[in-house]
């Protein structure tokens, strides 16, 4: 493949970067008055307004020619073909075979798997809906009230990130707790206000081998086994979802607890699988399926709608032209949304642990920058956090803004102010405030010449500083399905373009090796001197001080 950065489109991007990168959207807007209608798009509900981006046609154009010549519409069909794209793993990427709804054979690396979806899919369902009805009793013949998923990563924050997001689709009299962390005070301070007797585990991991999920997964065990005793009474209290179906059953888990996922789905893609049974759980099989049936027919948009009119390849083509011809190093995820307030943090693993990468497909070191830095939280309290930055920082943050028009309850003097929100500071980032505006501001508020000379520097917003925005009804199941399937893609498509593989995560595994190592070195209890002497110093520190009772 021609080097990203050889292709016409790029070099003509670059040309185009230098005649428009000074150019100001308040006159862009000014100049062109149907911008909003040019530059949105609609799937279904979501509006996604693009057009507080700076950008003309002709940048839309080159960028477009950009997807083009990187092939994005080849390698979308290789991935939706099952192909093994994810090449360092000689594995096919097939999260959206979770969620075809089409009658068409699906595939992963030449074998069928659309029954075997479809099977575990309906025995997740069955195992939620005897939980949600109460038919599935714990060893004292009592329903179960509290369901704890263990897991860290993909296995924890996509099914968490949707159950609460659809709080308000969620069953009433049943609770879903979520622990991760492996420091005790995530599974402790969980534990302490439950019952063994009425409360479940899905221990949920792919591989069934990461350090922080397995040594949870045994505090849970040895929790339940301090109350039941018996081994026997276990399958009532203990499920899993793992594709190490040996593993799971080494540790106990009852065959018929053990819920399937593959290969071919990554973790940070997995919340389609069973690794979303707490989420079936939560809001029942009927919400589960508008989830799939939000991402399927974003999927179908993806797979058909022309390049200009794609909006994951809009939404693709916009971060690159920041990422690599502004240099904008981040991007920010603000939802409008009390219960999307997890969704950063799981575009964050989607995102940063897909194209945080600087090795091609052909093993050679880019010579470009990748996949940005993604952060963010709920609109309005990141207003009162890190807006200034945005506002009149020096750095360029690229904005995402993504609100429901109609909130579960929609309580008009809350909700009317959120909105106004959203709107207000979507145009303060693209207007900006002038000095003369400044000056007549402050002359209006009876300063002197002396003290608006003071002032003026510091209340003057140069704007220009871009957003999206997304619009929709109201966040329910097929909504929220239909926005992380588009982010799915905007993903896929940026490792396409950047020439990455998306779907390996070698960069998680030095980490891991090495902790592994010092917690022997910690449990031999001898001071170290195997490594440089910060890390060797940083040990011993703690070797000298840690509580010497704990096991
Ligand atoms: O962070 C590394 C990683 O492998 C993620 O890709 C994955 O989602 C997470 O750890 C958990 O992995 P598993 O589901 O195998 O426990």
């Amino acid at each position: 493949m021609t080097q990203l950065t050889d292709l016409p489109a790029w070099q003509a991007l670059k040309e185009h970067y230098a005649e428009i990168k000074n150019e100001h959207m308040r006159d862009m807007f000014e100049q062109q008055p149907s911008r909003f209608e040019q530059f949105s798009l609609k799937i279904n509900d979501i509006l996604f307004d693009y057009s507080k981006n700076r950008i003309s046609q002709q940048t839309m154009d080159l960028l477009l020619q950009l997807a083009e010549q990187a092939d994005v519409s080849g390698w979308r069909q290789k991935m939706f073909a099952g192909e093994p794209i994810n090449h360092t793993e000689n594995r096919a990427v097939q999260h959206p075979a979770l969620r075809y709804l089409g009658n068409e054979p699906q595939y992963a690396d030449g074998e069928r798997i659309d029954e075997e979806i479809k099977e575990e899919l309906k025995r997740v369902k069955a195992l939620a809906e005897s939980i949600r009805t109460r038919r599935w009793r714990g060893h004292s013949n009592q329903p179960i009230t509290d369901v704890v998923n263990i897991g860290i990563g993909g296995s924890h924050l996509g099914p968490l990130m949707a159950t609460e997001a659809l709080r308000p689709y969620a069953i009433h009299d049943l609770h879903i707790h979520y622990v991760s962390n492996i420091d005790e005070n995530h599974i402790n301070n969980t534990l302490e206000s439950l019952n063994p007797d009425t409360t479940l585990f899905i221990i949920s991991s792919k591989s069934f081998t990461t350090q922080d999920t397995m040594v949870n997964a045994q505090t849970a065990k040895t929790w339940l086994l301090n109350k039941i005793q018996s081994e026997s009474l276990l399958p009532q209290h203990l499920v899993a979802v793992t594709s190490n179906i040996q593993a799971a059953t080494e540790f106990g888990i009852a065959e018929e607890n053990i819920f399937k996922m593959w290969d071919w789905v990554g973790g940070r893609y997995s919340m389609w699988s069973a690794i979303g049974l707490s989420i079936v759980i939560s809001i029942g099989s009927e919400n589960f399926d508008d989830l799939l049936q939000g991402a399927y027919e974003v999927d179908e948009h993806f797979k058909t709608a022309p390049l200009a009119e794609n909006i994951p390849v809009i939404m693709a083509l916009l971060g690159i032209w920041y990422n690599n011809f502004f240099g904008a190093e981040s991007i920010a995820i603000l939802p409008y949304d009390q219960n999307m307030h997890r969704f950063p943090a799981y575009l964050q693993q989607a995102d940063m642990e897909s194209n945080g990468k600087g090795c091609d497909r052909s093993g050679q070191t880019v010579d470009y920058t990748t996949g940005p830095i993604l952060f963010g939280e709920i609109g309005i309290a990141s207003q009162h956090a890190f807006y200034q930055l945005l506002h009149q920082g020096t750095k360029l943050v690229p904005s995402d803004m993504l609100a429901p028009i109609s909130n579960f309850l929609c309580i008009a003097k809350h909700h009317r102010a959120l909105m106004s929100n959203i709107f207000a500071q979507a145009e303060a980032l693209m207007k900006g405030k002038t000095e003369k505006e400044v000056i007549s501001e402050l002359t209006a508020q009876g300063m002197n010449s002396e003290q608006i000379e003071m002032l003026l520097p510091y209340k003057i917003f140069p704007g220009n500083r871009p957003t999206n925005t997304f619009l929709f009804y109201t966040l329910n199941p097929k909504t929220l399905g239909s926005l992380i399937a588009l982010y799915e893609h905007k993903i896929f498509v940026q490792g396409v373009i950047w020439n990455l593989n998306s779907f390996d995560q070698w960069g998680v595994e030095l980490g891991k090796v090495l902790a592994t190592n010092i917690l022997e070195e910690i449990n031999a209890g001898q001071l170290v001197s195997s490594h440089d002497c910060s890390t060797n110093g940083l040990i011993n520190y703690y070797m000298d001080l840690k509580p010497k009772n704990l096991g």
